[in-house]
């Protein structure tokens, strides 16, 4: 149950619980032990407010809808500093402020800004509470939204409080949605604040979050904590935070490996996570360990292990059908909070993609009252969500919670590109690896505000999380590589997104991307054939299995065919990208700019993936 007594002897959690309230002033204070009660009144309290709709439990039981101010859709990238000591520090990819001007900012928003609410204290913990790899964080909120969602995303509460014990180290995250009450004012459904700060100390390890009440700028274990202020202790500890699933795949013999793969927001890592194998691969199985996160580290073997940070995923929901991602639409089943999709008269949920039709009668995400396709609207928000407990995953791995972790004996690293990247390359070893990874590009989606479509630079899929200076960070990735020699997984690059002439994906994608996924597994295993090109090693027609497909050697060509032309715009702007970064950028990856391009002007004339039986990999 909450309490409103403290419930640790913590000096430096109290010392600071009690200055944060001092600041911000709410009416009470109540700490939260992460209990099903704790979570169900709650939920009723925020019904009773309006500000969640129970959902038809004979539907979709235990579970609840969530309706956004329509200014509060998104993560929002040009509000989130990086306020180390030093501008370097940051690096030209983050918003810089002084630390001292940041705080002399904030301190008058912060002020009074929870009065007329309560503030939550939420415990909790990123990893699984007996894993050494795990980290204790605090946040301290007036949203009761947020800490409903912590409570599925984290492992919070109790558990966490006892793993802090009285003198363990934590991150602080203050968040607020800034729309203090006056006395007797009637709140409003969704309270937020036009003005938006999301803030990061990366050298005291504290996020303060003003604002917003959505996603990544306010449940603040996930971005905030677990990929920027994480990825600045895993510069100094000497491990990555990164923004990847993580996926394992075991063949009909037996043998597992596990993958973590990095796309940026919105291009398909729940997919992939959860990816069901087509009818022609019976026998194999892909399980999932996490589809968001990754805190990877070298183990006693050698060889690098991660964990899933979270315990719960917030899901892109449109899109996501029984055709596109059956163990998410199992997921999300029961036990989960929809924020901004659309609900339909009987009391459940629909968005754009879930069915072919939609049906009638349908309230928008702005509760407009029978929205249909004609409005011209959509229905769900392009970022709607939903949060649903991983232990509800049919395909949840029997490792996912792991304390030592899963070994990882592939990267692969991807974005939306229309053209130049295809399907799936292996890089030539390590540090061309990192290159892959670093110039990786996507066109934007609807997870981040601003202009959807623009192909932009997105290192790792990590531009918008990196805590610290990007050149730093690829100059740790290739001192990564060098610790783990031999032993360091293998890399590739893939695209499902590459488009023909009349704007469709060729690629058929989601459970079909199994068969690259097996190429890539047989290359661990080093089995896989595959032809050298100037961007890596690349499957051959014959390496890849399509049957069940309509997929013949043209279909082959239009996913894997590299253009010269395209490749030398794309080594020009990728090299631009890494000579902009400034000085800690590595020469060693700028270097290679050139030393792709050379190899690419040293091929005879025409290159296409037709060799052997028919097709490999051209120029
Ligand atoms: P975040 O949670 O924002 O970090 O994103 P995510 O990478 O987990 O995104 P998610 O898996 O929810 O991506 C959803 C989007 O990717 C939807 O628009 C899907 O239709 C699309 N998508 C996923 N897999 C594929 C695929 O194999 N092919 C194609 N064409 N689209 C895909
Ligand atoms: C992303 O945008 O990459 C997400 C969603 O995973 S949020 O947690 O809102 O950042
Ligand atoms: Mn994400």
């Amino acid at each position: 149950m909450s309490r409103i007594e403290p419930m640790t002897d913590h000096a430096e959690l109290l010392r600071w619980v009690k200055e944060v309230t001092e600041l911000t002033t709410p009416d009470q204070v109540v700490w939260c032990d992460g209990s099903e009660k704790e979570y169900a009144d709650l939920c009723d309290m925020m019904v009773a407010k309006g500000t969640l709709t129970r959902l038809n439990p004979k539907l979709r039981p235990n579970s609840f809808l969530a309706l956004s101010d329509p200014s509060d859709v998104a993560r929002v990238e040009d509000r989130t500093f990086i306020c180390s000591k030093n501008r370097e520090d940051a690096g030209v990819t983050n918003h810089w402020r002084d630390p001292a001007e940041m705080r002399a900012t904030l301190s008058p928003l912060f002020s009074g800004s929870m009065k007329g609410r309560t503030l939550y204290v939420i415990p909790f913990c990123m990893g699984p509470v007996d894993s050494p790899l795990s980290k204790i964080g605090v946040e301290l909120t007036d949203s009761p939204y947020v800490v409903v969602n912590m409570r599925i995303m984290t492992r919070m509460g109790d558990q966490a409080l006892k793993k802090l014990g009285k003198d363990g180290e934590f991150v602080k995250a203050v968040h607020t949605v800034g729309r203090p009450l006056a006395k007797n004012e009637q709140d409003v459904k969704w309270p937020c604040n036009p003005e938006k700060y999301i803030v990061h100390y990366p050298e005291t390890r504290e996020i303060w979050s003003f604002g917003s009440g959505y996603g990544g700028n306010a449940l603040l274990g996930k971005k905030c904590f677990a990929l920027r202020i994480a990825s600045t202790q895993g510069r100094d500890e000497g491990w990555l935070a990164e923004h990847m699933l993580i996926l394992g795949v075991e063949n009909p013999q037996g043998k597992k490996h596990y993958v973590a793969a990095a796309f940026p927001s919105a291009c398909g890592k729940t997919n992939f996570a959860m990816l069901i194998p087509p009818k022609l691969y019976g026998g194999w199985k892909v399980t999932t360990v996490g589809d968001d996160i990754a805190w990877i580290r070298p183990g006693a073997d050698g060889r690098l292990h991660a964990i899933n940070p979270e315990a719960g995923y917030f899901g892109v929901a449109p899109g996501t059908s029984l055709r596109t991602n059956p163990n998410a639409i199992q997921t999300l089943a029961k036990n989960t909070i929809f924020t901004n999709v659309a609900l339909t008269p009987d009391g459940d949920v629909w968005w754009e993609g879930l069915t072919d039709q939609a049906p009638e009668g349908l309230t928008d995400w702005q509760g407009n009252q029978n929205w249909t396709p004609e409005s011209g609207t959509k229905a769900a928000h392009p970022n709607a969500r939903f949060t649903s407990p991983a232990s509800q995953c049919p395909s949840v791995d029997e490792n996912w919670q792991s304390s030592q972790g899963v070994p990882i004996s592939a990267f692969i690293f991807g974005g939306r590109r229309a053209d130049t990247v295809p399907l799936v390359y292996q890089s030539l070893n390590w540090a061309h690896g990192v290159f892959v990874a670093a110039s990786t590009g996507s066109e934007t989606t609807a997870a981040a505000t601003g202009k959807v479509g623009v192909v932009r630079r997105d290192p790792m899929a990590m531009l918008p999380f990196c805590g610290y200076n990007v050149g730093t960070y690829f100059t740790h990735w290739l001192k990564m590589g060098e610790k783990l020699g031999d032993q360091a997984p293998l890399i590739f690059g893939v695209n499902w997104f590459r488009k023909n002439a009349d704007g469709k994906f060729v690629w058929p994608g989601y459970g079909d991307n199994m068969r690259v996924l097996e190429w890539i597994f047989s290359r661990i295993e080093e089995r896989g054939g595959a032809t050298e090109t100037p961007i890596g090693f690349m499957p051959r027609f014959e390496d890849l299995r399509f049957e069940g497909l309509d997929f013949g050697p043209e279909q082959f060509h239009a996913v894997t065919r590299l253009s010269r032309d395209e490749w030398m715009r794309e080594l020009d702007t990728a090299g631009e990208f890494l000579d902009g970064l400034g000085a800690e950028s590595p020469i060693e990856l700028r270097e290679m700019v050139g030393a792709i391009r050379t190899r690419f002007q040293s091929e005879s004339a025409q290159v296409s993936p037709l060799i052997g039986s028919g097709v490999s990999p051209t120029f």
